[in-house]
């Protein structure tokens, strides 16, 4: 290895780290957390039912929207424009690719995979695998780049959800209600606390004093953007807990807490 830890301008440390704290405990995690949420989703995507629950309007984040005439009924919420697709294509798969990549490029997720996945590095002070380092000058990784492009479509799958949880409201109150509502404001919440939403909020601007209304929205998102982190595990953690309900209730295998 002739470049980063190896380069001969480094100290000539054989061992891969000193360190003798659990230092890899953190990306061990963090890959536990990463692969559970893939195998989850990937298997929920392609189930292709109990993603919606007709007599309370439940339909979940995974098949939002529900564009196909596949998709059963009470869940095309914006009608059913393309015909019957066969069973090895998502439903939601209009949404899926755009939320996947919002998710893959947002500048959290990359430093916990970078470190966990590729572990480049995966600690301070523990030397990473890779003998070059090109960082995102090159494909695939220079896609990391479009993040903002996925940030706006992101903001369309949220104005999205946003609209399934309302119309799930017109059909009384229930407990499933409560969990679309609470996962949308924190999928807002992981949206607007976006680095690309700070910076196009705020970015750019010589002077915040003659740009009154976009300083005070980039002081709000600022006070988001510190808790993006926990935002980011937190959403990861309410979609499935909002699709595991919403699958548990269309299958029958628990009824929903009616409030009226
Ligand atoms: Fe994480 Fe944009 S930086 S969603």
């Amino acid at each position: 290895m002739t470049s980063g830890v190896g380069a001969p301008t480094r100290a000539s440390i054989s061992a891969r780290t000193l360190r003798t704290d659990r230092w890899w405990l953190p990306p061990l995690l963090t890959n536990l957390g990463l692969l559970t949420f893939i195998a989850y989703a990937t298997v929920r995507s392609f189930m292709g039912k109990w993603y919606v629950v007709e007599e309370y309007g439940y339909l979940t984040p995974f098949y939002s929207p529900c564009l196909s005439e596949s998709c059963l009924p009470g869940s095309s919420h914006f009608g059913t424009p393309l015909p019957e697709l066969p069973g090895w294509i998502p439903l939601g798969f209009v949404a899926l690719p755009f939320l996947l990549g919002f998710r893959l490029t947002c500048y959290y997720y990359r430093k916990a995979y970078y470190r966990s996945v590729w572990q480049s590095p995966p600690a301070c002070a523990v030397a990473e695998p890779h003998a070059s380092y090109s960082g995102e000058t090159r494909l695939p990784l220079i896609v990391q780049n479009a993040h903002r492009y996925f940030f706006y479509v992101a903001l369309l799958v949220s104005v999205i959800n946003t609209y399934d949880a309302v119309v799930a409201l017109t059909h009384g109150l229930g407990l499933g209600n409560l969990v679309l509502l609470t996962n949308v404001v924190l999928l807002w919440a992981y949206t607007l606390s976006c680095h690309s939403c700070r910076h196009i909020a705020g970015g750019r601007l010589k002077h915040f004093s003659k740009h009154p209304v976009r300083y005070r929205a980039w002081t709000l998102i600022s006070k988001l953007n510190v808790r993006h982190m926990q935002l980011a595990w937190t959403t990861l953690g309410t979609l499935v807990l909002t699709d595991l309900y919403v699958m548990l209730v269309a299958s029958g295998a628990i009824s929903d807490l009616r409030f009226f």
